[in-house]
């Protein structure tokens, strides 16, 4: 099975196992629940959940345990979306190829449906927690919570510099550090997540680190190349937007040759980490291509 099919496969899976935690009930609420399935179920490349899953395949087989944890970094994700189009960050009307959720519906709902996906994605890995016997599987559940609660503070802390150095002089070094919280975070918890549930040794979990640290910011780079050259047909969400919103970006900062020059050398350190892996890190190597390549 080549790259492609694979992330199809995983696509699938995700999809599956997010429909399943879908309330579909006639509830007095049922228009906040429809509103959450919109955003959810759309055209997403499910990239983290994947992430963890793969990692976990580099220790084990079972993948399926890793499935309430890619759940909820899906659905957390999916929340840090919706509020980052919301008019006071990005003000943007498109996301996943239609209408951003507070356009769709409201902002209010749109708050709210942020709010509550990030309240059920720590709700799931409670009840994995809650439901689990094996002392050391319990203790490695609570540490990912542990590291799950700590990303999305990065992811936040991010988003609030990102916002807030609009239209500023800054240094490639806190640009970094930007890239590095609001987006690398959550590649990072990826794959600390799928390797200490899968009993991973402390050095392999350090050096996965690296890796994802890397393509965090491989992702993030390439999405401010697409700001300013993608295909908005193609992307699903709006183009020319950091320009238009005075971001801080690689591209608005170095122009989009050198972002790309950047982008190679970030995609060849993150290939360089995984040399220790051998043919079981080929999915990861080739994500690292597919980051870089991607017109989406
Ligand atoms: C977009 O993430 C947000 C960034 C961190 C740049 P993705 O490009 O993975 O978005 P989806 O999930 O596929 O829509
Ligand atoms: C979104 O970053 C990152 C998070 C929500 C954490 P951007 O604002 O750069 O991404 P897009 O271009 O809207 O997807
Ligand atoms: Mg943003
Ligand atoms: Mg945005």
């Amino acid at each position: 099975m080549d790259f492609k099919e694979k992330l199809r496969d995983n696509q699938e899976l995700v999809n599956k196992e997010l429909n399943k935690y879908l309330i579909k009930e006639n509830l007095p609420e049922r228009t906040l629940n429809e509103a959450i399935e919109y955003s959810l179920m759309s055209s997403a490349k499910r990239l983290r959940p994947t992430l963890i899953i793969e990692t976990y395949k580099l220790f084990k087989d079972d993948y399926e345990r890793c499935l309430p944890f890619a759940v909820s970094m899906e659905i957390t994700h999916t929340f840090s979306l919706i509020h980052d189009d919301l008019p006071g960050i990005d003000n943007d009307d498109y996301r996943r190829g239609r209408l951003t959720i507070h356009k769709k519906y409201n902002e209010a709902t749109a708050i709210l449906a942020g709010d509550s996906l990030m309240n059920h994605a720590y709700m799931i890995i409670a009840e994995e927690i809650n439901n689990s016997k094996e002392i050391d599987d319990i203790k490695r559940k609570i540490r990912i919570l542990n590291e799950f609660s700590h990303a999305i503070d990065e992811m936040i802390i991010g988003e609030y510099l990102d916002t807030e150095c609009e239209g500023k002089q800054i240094s490639k070094e806190e640009l970094d550090y930007i890239h590095n919280k609001k987006t690398a975070s959550f590649f990072k918890y990826c794959v600390r997540s799928g390797a200490i549930l899968a009993g991973a040794s402390e050095k392999d979990i350090d050096n996965l680190t690296l890796y994802a640290e890397k393509i965090g910011l491989e992702f993030q780079i390439k999405d401010d190349i697409l700001s300013e050259i993608g295909d908005s047909k193609i992307m699903g969400k709006p183009v020319g937007n950091d320009k238009a919103m005075n971001k801080v970006t690689y591209v608005t900062k170095f122009g989009v040759e050198k972002a790309q020059g950047y982008l190679e050398n970030t995609t060849n350190e993150a290939l360089r980490t995984l040399e220790a892996y051998g043919n079981k890190a080929e999915f990861l190597r080739e994500l690292a291509i597919y980051i870089k390549d991607r017109n989406h």
